[in-house]
């Protein structure tokens, strides 16, 4: 293990390695070693709930700091550094991100590490999407780029090697100047053992799983990922009312929602939830991460399903946006016409794919957002009603 995470600059041996059930335990032990109740830790906005539902269950305050959307959701490092007060304990630092999908350059880690040793605090990286990344990006593990800040690095099999259920993660210590010292590793591998963890077969498959598993196995993953994450940004790009940021990793895309364009809805939880009920396409609202007006989607179903679903958050938008005048709606009729007209002659183009999908599952996370329902049949919106001809409209 700590020869499979070690990495230049950066070099680990066993005792720098605490093996734990899954990323999500790897990170409650890391924000238990290093805060006590009425300490605070700095957390991403948006960002993956865990971190406060971990901290706030503990008496752990957290203070989130911002990421810029039109930066690829950088980290907003005046705001990071104005929330520190003499009671932070840590910064997390999700790289790549969910639910954002960004990747952070060489530069932007080395501004961020230059925050915490102004400050004197360790960095706590959840980098369970290490690798994860699109062509023309990098994954960087940031403690290879400090001898002086300590990092604990939470990582694990379930993204990568898409075996969420097998329930295997790990922290890797990273304190080169001994910063941490002896109380916090023994921190960490108290409250390790508290409730035995990390499950002892796959322990034992764990060389094999890291030594062996093809390289072609990560490559085809990433490919589906990315290909579909140019699918929905480009098909997302052209709805009005949508602003989608392109990821550059990890399995997630975030969709903004610009609420001026859907005035019956008071928040970006009801159209998720109007989503859900009228097309059976089950996206997380921002208001899961901390942020409005915004909603995530994820990357990891076919891209036949992909497709389908890019079709159905189109027609929704036409529907509810504002501009769903009497035209927009003649228009929609004109299509309905022209569907059933086609149904009538025979023609199979329009084939129900809700059926075929009609028994997926998702798991807690939403990893697996597809559609649970068929879906009352509409025709797909054609290529008159995208957004030049709605502009034409108004
Ligand atoms: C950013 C992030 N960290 C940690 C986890 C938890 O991973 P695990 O299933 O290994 O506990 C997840 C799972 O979705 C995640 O997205």
């Amino acid at each position: 293990m700590a020869n499979h995470v070690s990495c230049s600059g950066a070099k680990l041996t066993g005792e720098d390695v605490v093996l734990c059930s899954g990323c999500s335990c790897a990170l409650d032990l890391c924000i238990s070693a290093l805060a006590n109740a009425g300490d605070n830790i700095l957390i991403p906005r948006p960002g993956f709930s865990l971190y406060s539902t971990l901290a706030v269950g503990l008496g752990i305050e957290v203070k989130e700091y911002d990421l810029i959307p039109e930066k690829s959701w950088e980290a907003d490092l005046d705001h990071m550094a104005s929330l520190v007060d003499e009671n932070t304990r840590a910064i997390i630092v999700n790289n790549p991100s969910n639910p954002c999908g960004s990747v952070f350059s060489e530069q932007h880690l080395k501004d961020i590490l230059t925050v915490a040793e102004k400050h004197c605090l360790p960095i706590i990286a959840d980098e369970i999407y290490d690798h994860f990344v699109f062509s023309g990006s990098r994954y960087i593990p940031i403690a290879s780029l400090t001898t002086t800040v300590p990092v604990l690095s939470c990582g694990g099999l379930t993204k990568r090697f898409l075996v969420p259920g097998w329930r295997m993660g790990w922290i890797t210590i990273h304190d080169r100047n001994d910063i941490f010292g002896q109380e916090v590793r023994d921190g960490l591998k108290r409250l390790s053992q508290r409730i035995i963890g990390a499950n002892t077969l796959i322990q034992g498959a764990l060389p094999i799983i890291l030594k062996e598993t093809p390289q072609s196995f990560f490559d085809t993953t990433i490919e589906v990922i990315e290909r579909n994450a140019k699918l929905a940004y480009e098909r997302l790009s052209q709805v009005p009312g949508l602003s989608p940021v392109m990821p550059a990793g990890a399995m997630y895309m975030m969709v903004g929602i610009d609420r001026s364009q859907f005035p019956v809805f008071r928040s970006d939880l009801e159209i998720v939830e109007t989503l859900i009920k009228e097309q059976s396409v089950f996206c997380l609202p921002g208001k899961c991460f901390n942020i409005d007006d915004f909603f995530r989607i994820v990357l990891t179903i076919p891209e036949r399903f992909m497709h389908e679903a890019c079709d159905r958050i189109e027609e929704f938008c036409l529907q509810h946006s504002y501009l769903s005048t009497k035209e927009t709606m003649a228009l929609l009729k004109i299509n309905e016409d022209s569907a059933a007209e086609e149904a009538e002659s025979g023609s199979d183009e329009g084939v129900d794919l809700r059926r075929a999908s009609s028994s997926s599952s998702c798991d807690s996370d939403g990893q697996h957002e597809k559609f649970q329902q068929p879906r009352k049949k509409h025709p797909r919106p054609t290529p008159l009603l995208r957004r030049e001809t709605v502009t034409r409209l108004v």
